[in-house]
Formats: C-alpha cells, structure tokens, sequence
C-alpha cells in the first residue's frame, strides 16, 4: 500500500511536479494524495489539479496574527484526506510545534542549500557572496527550529566561476528534483541515503543523476 502524503506549497510547485512524478510509478512507495497552498495564485495549484489531485487553499492572512488557528485548518484537511506523511515543497510559511509536533518524524521538508549553511531565505545569493565551491539542497525531518531537523539527505552542485544567482539556483533545483523523491522514498523504506562508496573527497557528496 503507498503511503498518503500531503504536499503542502506557497508557490511554482516545481518539487511538487517532481514528486507527482516519482509517485506515477507502480514501485514507488507513496501516493500525492493531497495538495495544500497557503497562496491561493500559486502555481502548484493548477499543476495537482491537472493531475487529478484533491487540491486545499488555505490562505494565512484570514487568521492574522493566530498561526494556530491556520494551523488547526492544515491538520484538519490533513485527517480529512487521511494524510500519513507531509512534504513541505516551497511552503514559505513558518510553522509553529503545534503542527510541527503533531507530525514529528513525518514531515520532511527540502532547502536549497547544503544546510547547516545558509539555513533562511536568498540562499543562492548567500551562498556567491560567501564564495563557497560547493552549494546543493538538504531535506531534512521538520523540526520548530527552522530548517534544522535531521539531514535525511543532500546533493552537492559545484559553484562555477562567473555564475550568477538564477544559474546556480537552477543548477540546484535540478538537484532537487531528483533528491526530493529518493529522500521520500528512502524515508519511508527506513533507509539512510549516504554518499556513494568510493566518491571522491573533492566532492564527497552525490550529484544524483536522472535515469536514462
Ligand atoms: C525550492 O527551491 C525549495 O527548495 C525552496 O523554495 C523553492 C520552491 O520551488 N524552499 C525553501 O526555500 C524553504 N526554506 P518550487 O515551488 O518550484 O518547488
């Protein structure tokens, strides 16, 4: 039986496509059951519809300044599509432990950056200006901090000389679009994902590669 899970987006849902994809396939051991967007013009939207995906709007501002009560109407949608797992896929809303600890262990989220570093916002702007030859993307479990669960998985891209911001973003978000799935399905097949035996100390981390 696939496991359900909610994808929770604020935006492009393009780790949200990512993710409809893997979960086309027969083997792959959870299905998109359900689409969540605190944003109701994101794009993500449309993206779950087209594939016939149950899709919530659930905007913030009506709740002003109580994020539980935004909160309690994410979890109840959640139970109402008997979600068993969440993806944060682009959610820019930070989330509180009062849904952080209802899902402890089930909630993964994926960053663009090779976390601890540039945990936050504007990270591949961060990342040119701190002059690192290594960036890339974590997911990690959610936790109430933000962005500093346990690291399930990453995928390292080399910083290039002369790279502006959207080049390495892009490069990143291939990344992750690949990483997404394999640190899904790797979490709920109970397996750690670590760099492949042999891989070279200059780049100790997998840049993971599409299938042909
Ligand atoms: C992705 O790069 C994701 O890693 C990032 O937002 C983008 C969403 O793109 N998430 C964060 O920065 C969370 N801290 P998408 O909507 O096309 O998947």
């Amino acid at each position: 039986m696939k496991r359900r899970v909610g994808v929770l987006i604020s935006g492009r849902g393009s780790n949200l496509g990512a993710l409809i994809r893997a979960a086309a396939a027969p083997d792959f051991p959870a299905s998109v059951a359900l689409v969540v967007s605190n944003e109701p013009a994101a794009a993500g939207l449309a993206l779950a519809a087209a594939a016939g995906i149950p899709t919530r709007t659930l905007p913030h501002r009506p709740h002003g300044r109580d994020r539980a009560a935004h909160e309690q109407a994410i979890q109840d949608t959640l139970e109402a599509h008997a979600i068993e797992l969440v993806c944060l896929a682009g959610y820019m809303r930070r989330l509180t432990p009062f849904l952080v600890e209802r899902w402890a262990g089930r909630m993964l989220n994926i960053h663009p950056s090779l976390l601890p570093a540039f945990p936050g916002l504007d990270t591949h702007a961060r990342a040119l200006a701190a002059g690192v030859a290594l960036h890339g993307c974590t997911v990690h479990l959610v936790t109430a901090e933000l962005d500093s669960g346990p690291i399930l998985a990453q995928a390292a891209v080399p910083v290039l000389p002369g790279d502006s911001e959207s080049e390495l973003a892009a490069r990143v978000l291939a990344q992750e679009h690949l990483l997404y799935p394999a640190a899904l399905r790797a979490h709920i097949e109970d397996r750690a994902m670590r760099p492949a035996p042999g891989a070279s100390l200059a780049n100790p981390l997998p840049q993971l590669r599409s299938e042909p």
